[in-house]
């Protein structure tokens, strides 16, 4: 298995469904077959988005696949993730002249939407298909020179006041999720 970090990023951790059991998940089973999964939670590491930079690329050149797993909030990544790529995907480390310190590492964005598949698509309740709201970091991707792997994404998972949902059908598909990663991140 090539070095994995997970980076969780949700902005409410302890209210999270999908996004806690796909990394309970993948703790227990890395812990049952002493794999190379490091996890850094980042609500939990800096519950005032106060990212420690240094620390954050220390764990990224020691990683071979770095993964993303978010919910999806507005069409988009949530604003802890986006202050984590901010932050630590700096001039001369990500990107610029010496900046190739990502270079070659695999990439998986591994995530969770309220709502459902046949939403994301043309004519449709939102418009586009998942992958072309993804352009701005597949676009990052293509700067910082990472090999994007397939995105793994579970629709119609929401977690959302007053909406109702069945938590132990969400916790079971989210287990697959989790499988599903699990399962990438050992094929690459
Ligand atoms: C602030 C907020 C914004 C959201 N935006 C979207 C969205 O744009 N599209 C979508 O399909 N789901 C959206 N959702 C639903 C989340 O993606 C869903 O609740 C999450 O993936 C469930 O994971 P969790 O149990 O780990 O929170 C949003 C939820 C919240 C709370």
């Amino acid at each position: 298995m090539k070095k994995t970090l997970i980076i969780v990023a949700h902005p409410i951790h302890p209210a999270s469904v999908t996004t806690t059991q796909i990394a309970e998940y993948l703790k227990d089973t890395n812990e049952a077959k002493s794999g190379e999964i490091q996890f850094r939670n980042l609500i939990t590491l800096y519950p005032d988005y106060k990212i420690d930079k240094k620390a954050e690329q220390e764990t990224l050149l020691w990683a071979e696949t770095v993964v993303l797993q978010f919910p999806f909030y507005w069409y988009s990544i949530p604003g802890i993730l986006k202050t984590w790529i901010d932050e630590v995907l700096e001039y001369g480390f990500a990107y610029g002249k010496t900046g190739d310190k990502l270079k070659g590492k695999h990439l998986i964005l591994s995530f969770s939407t309220g709502g459902p598949a046949e939403a994301y698509a043309h004519g449709a309740r939102n418009n586009y298909e998942i992958e072309e709201l993804l352009f701005p970091i597949i676009q990052t991707s293509n700067l910082i020179g990472t090999i994007l792997e397939t995105p793994i994404v579970s629709f119609g998972m929401p977690n959302i006041p007053g909406i109702e949902t069945n938590k132990t059908e969400t916790v079971k598909r989210a287990t697959e999720h989790a499988e599903r990663l699990y399962n990438t991140v050992l094929s690459l």
